[in-house]
């Protein structure tokens, strides 16, 4: 087995939640899956997101300056595969599912389980994805259910 493959191996065992990323730029939303989430500070309360550089939701979050986390619970499997398995470049992924907006105009989804509304406050450079981070502006709980884990089975069979 090469180092690359027992790293990935070794990598695949840090559990993480599933969640949608959401941003607004001008009159243009979007929003993406993303795993890779994770709290950096109390106070300021700091969130932080490592979003690939081939995603259209990561030359938007560049352009506004804002996004949303939306955490995903154990029933919202295919709202994590609606917006993780296409781009928003070609298609409108908002198209019939509802929203709100609050703080910064990012969208926050009518059937998450909790939300955070953020705005950028630094991102950094790291390798094939940028990591950005976010101060939360606001946020919410919509309903108590237990939070999506990540199991590759869900998404890619
Ligand atoms: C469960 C799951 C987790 C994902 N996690 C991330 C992530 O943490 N960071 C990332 O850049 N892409 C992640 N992706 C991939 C993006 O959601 C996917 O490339 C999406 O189509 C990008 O959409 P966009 O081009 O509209 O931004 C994930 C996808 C899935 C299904």
């Amino acid at each position: 087995m090469t180092i690359k493959h027992e790293i990935a191996l070794a990598q695949g065992h840090i559990v993480h939640g599933v969640y949608v990323i959401s941003t607004r730029l001008g009159e243009k939303v979007n929003a993406m899956t993303a795993a890779w989430v994770g709290r950096a500070s109390f106070e300021p309360p700091l969130i932080t997101v490592a979003i690939g550089k081939t995603r259209y939701t990561y030359d938007m979050v560049k352009g506004s300056g804002v996004f949303a986390v939306n955490v995903l619970g154990a029933d919202n499997i295919a709202t994590g595969k609606r917006f993780g398995l296409k781009s928003g470049r070609k298609t409108d992924k908002f198209a019939g599912v509802e929203y709100d907006t609050k703080t910064t105009g990012s969208p926050i989804l009518r059937d998450c389980i909790a939300w955070m509304d953020c705005k950028v406050v630094s991102h950094h450079d790291a390798g094939d994805h940028t990591l950005f981070i976010g101060t939360v502006m606001d946020a919410g709980v919509l309903r108590e259910a237990p939070t999506l884990v990540y199991d590759k089975e869900s998404f890619y069979k």
